[in-house]
């Protein structure tokens, strides 16, 4: 038998999570191999929520509760983590919203692909067969759709559908691994800094389809402005993608001022100018993205294994360089020479940028 503790975080919520403790025990009796207990962590709500669950835990003897400050649902579930190490140590945890958006007949799918190998899944509204409510507002669905995507983009991990929902299945041992890098994060960011972990350390993520579902009775207690601007913030903190789109600028820089200076202040040949501000760009981009961009991947292996990565990262910009000359020629023959800047932006965002991004992710950068 195996340790499930299913995590439900309360705030003000003694119209929803009563109904949900019973229908989660009733739904997990038919678990195999699994002992079930479920734990939650109230935040001290004014509503009596935690009285409802003292009460409860008469009834059922492995419902758990603990008693915290009200400092964010993130700072709940780290200090519910903490807890589980020191008394439960689970094999596995589920995290779930109290409020019953989140449907306890998904448990046994989540459940499954654990079982199957996973390491880390996500209940996802956003892959075919999940959905978000029907009825929600146009701006609600937009927030959370555009929220979705934000995330997906500034990290460029296309293939995680759900990056923020609550609703997920996490093996123990992960949790434990990630616990100082989420500890820092208070609110509902909270849920993307652990996945970003996860996906860091190469966790194998897994999706399942859910329907969420508006909440039963009370009200959300989401800041939307706070939530938005964690995640940018979020975001631009830890996406390699981002660090390494910046740091094609700086490049971008770096070799148009040397050309600059030797052209026309120096009065030297515009080939060995070019070059030599091509090369200088391409260094000091290699050196800024092993150290920074892509820190947490840095070249290891001596002096060798750099020369080898800085001469395979030559050869994948002198790929960048050629797709460049051959793909603004062909569109200036096309369309006229006179937008040439805009041919040169269109490529470079559209081509260059993602064809680099995937090579060094692939050859130089690999994950550990
Ligand atoms: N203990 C505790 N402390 N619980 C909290 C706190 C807190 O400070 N803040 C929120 N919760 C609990 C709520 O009581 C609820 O059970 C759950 O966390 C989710 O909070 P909601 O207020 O219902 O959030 P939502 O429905 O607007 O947000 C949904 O979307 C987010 C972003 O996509 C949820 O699915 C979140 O889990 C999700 O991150
Ligand atoms: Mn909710």
């Amino acid at each position: 038998m195996r340790k499930l503790v299913v995590i439900l975080p309360t705030y003000n919520e003694k119209g929803n999570v009563g109904l949900l403790i019973t229908e989660i025990f009733d739904k997990l009796d038919t678990l195999k191999n699994w002992e079930l207990s479920i734990l939650v962590v109230d935040s001290k709500s004014p509503d009596g929520t935690g009285t409802e669950i003292k009460k409860l835990r008469k009834k059922y003897p492995r419902l758990y509760l603990l008693e915290v400050a009200k400092e964010g649902l993130g700072r709940a579930y780290t200090q519910a983590f903490s807890y589980l190490e020191k008394n439960i140590n689970p094999y596995l945890v589920i995290q779930m919203d109290a409020d019953l958006s989140h449907n306890p007949d998904s448990l046994p799918d989540l459940i499954k692909k654990i079982e199957n190998g996973a390491d880390f899944v996500i209940g996802s509204r956003y892959i075919r067969g999940g959905s978000i409510p029907p009825n929600w507002g146009l701006h609600r669905k937009f927030l959370s759709v555009m929220g979705n995507l934000t995330v997906k983009l500034g990290f460029m991990k296309l293939r995680i559908s759900d990056w923020t929902s609550g609703y997920r299945a996490i093996k123990f041992w992960l949790v434990k691994k990630a616990f100082q890098h989420i500890k820092n994060y208070s609110g509902y960011v909270f849920q993307i800094a652990f996945l970003d972990f996860a996906l860091k350390n190469n966790a194998v993520i897994g999706e399942v389809p859910i329907h969420f579902r508006e909440r039963k009775s009370g009200v959300s207690k989401i800041n939307f402005v706070q939530y938005i601007f964690s995640i940018f913030l979020y975001i631009f903190l830890h996406s390699s993608f981002i660090k390494f789109a910046i740091v094609g600028v700086l490049g971008f820089g770096v070799d148009f001022g040397i050309s600059y200076l030797m052209i026309e202040i120096l009065h030297k040949a515009v080939w060995i100018s070019t070059l030599l501000s091509t090369e200088t760009a391409i260094i000091s981009n290699f050196i800024m993205n092993n150290f920074w961009s892509f820190s947490d991947k840095k070249i290891e292996g001596g002096i060798t294994k750099f020369i080898t990565s800085f001469l395979k990262y030559n050869l994948v910009s002198s790929g960048s360089i050629a797709i460049q000359t051959f793909g603004v020629s062909l569109l200036a023959s096309l369309l006229g020479k006179q937008f040439w800047f805009l041919y040169k932006v269109t490529i470079i965002t559209l081509v260059v940028i993602p064809y680099s991004y995937f090579f060094y992710n692939k050859f130089i950068w690999k994950s550990k």
